[in-house]
């Protein structure tokens, strides 16, 4: 991510919808974006030192998306899926993922982290990102069949609304989305109701430390950047636990200092001032719990049938034919 991609100030959105329209509008611009960069560059490789990108010269350093992944972990990942990358953390370097495992990844994005986790788990398990942007699965799919993926689906739909069944699903990464959504208490609702009774909850995700100051709440390029709709501690544990979680805790990953404030402000209308108040009291964080149960059994993915019984469709795919496995 970069500042450059934030729109201009305005006044903080108010209804679900209203924050989805304005959110899914800059994801599928930073993705027309990606793509653009990806066609034209041939020297995609993670710089080091970089946020990994290697577009325009327009592009401005950003302190939550820089420097995530080593290379160690990138080997084999397609370099356009790093290209994509516009989380604030490694869920997926957190946390455990076994072999024959279901993973799902909210808000999948150009799917760098669905990629890793479909390794970790192999070919006996599954991974599923989920995304409302049609730019951002287009994105993925795209990455999925550089990378030669096949234990790799990309469903559309909300985070708020998983088109999954329940129970099914063993672990449950994001990376810095849960932030952006406009009901942070129903998106826990819905990742407790399909994880399967022992499953984990493993998110990487921007929080604050201490309260934020209004105007910067109230900054649409802030939400849209991740900073202003992210919950505070305290707040994240006790959504976690109203929505059953157990054992809900938080670990700091990256603590922005003032030169981060300043750089997360470029581009925002916002006086760079303001920096002072968020220096210290913003971070990335590592989320984790545990939906209480016996110990994770192997979970049988749901078929092609039933996701699209529950609304999700791969990518742009929008049909059920026997092609794809929807006669089972
Ligand atoms: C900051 S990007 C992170 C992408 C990816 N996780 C990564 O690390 O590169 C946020 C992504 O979440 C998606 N997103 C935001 N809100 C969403 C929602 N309510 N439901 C589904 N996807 C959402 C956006 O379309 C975008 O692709």
């Amino acid at each position: 991510m970069t500042t450059d991609d934030r729109f201009n100030p305005a006044s903080a959105p108010s209804t679900l919808d209203e924050i989805r329209a304005t959110v899914k509008a800059r994801y599928g611009a930073t993705a027309r974006r990606v793509a653009d960069s990806a066609a034209t560059a041939s020297c995609c490789g993670p710089a080091e030192g970089s946020s990994g990108c290697c577009g325009g010269t327009s592009e401005s350093w950003d302190p939550i998306t820089a420097d995530l992944y080593d290379a160690g972990e990138m080997a084999g990942i397609p370099a356009e899926a790093l290209l994509a990358s516009l989380g604030c953390g490694s869920p997926t370097a957190l946390a455990e993922l076994r072999e024959g495992e279901t993973v799902l990844d909210l808000g999948s994005g150009g799917g760098i982290d669905v990629l890793l986790s479909a390794r970790r788990v192999g070919p006996t398990g599954k991974a599923y990102g989920l995304d409302m942007t049609d730019e951002m699965l287009a994105l993925a799919l795209d990455n999925k069949a550089r990378a030669g993926a096949t234990n790799v689906e990309f469903l559309k739909g909300h985070i708020e609304a998983i088109p999954l069944p329940s129970n099914t699903v063993d672990v449950i990464i994001s990376n810095c989305v849960i932030n952006l959504s406009g009901d942070k208490r129903q998106v826990m609702r819905e990742a407790f109701r399909v994880l399967a009774p022992g499953g984990r909850f493993a998110v990487s995700d921007v929080i604050v430390r201490e309260g934020l100051p209004d105007v910067i709440k109230e900054n649409m390029s802030l939400w849209t950047g991740c900073v202003s709709g992210a919950l505070e501690e305290s707040e994240f544990l006790a959504l976690l636990t109203e929505a059953g979680f157990e054992n809900p805790s938080i670990e700091p990953t990256r603590i922005y200092d003032r030169a981060d404030a300043s750089a997360l402000l470029k581009g925002t209308g916002l006086d760079d001032s303001l920096a002072d108040e968020i220096a210290g009291r913003v971070m990335s964080g590592f989320v984790r719990a545990t939906k209480p149960g016996g110990t994770v059994r192997p979970t049988t993915p749901p078929s092609a049938r039933e996701l699209v019984a529950l609304g999700a469709t791969e990518g742009a795919r929008s049909s059920c034919g026997c092609d794809d496995d929807c006669c089972r």
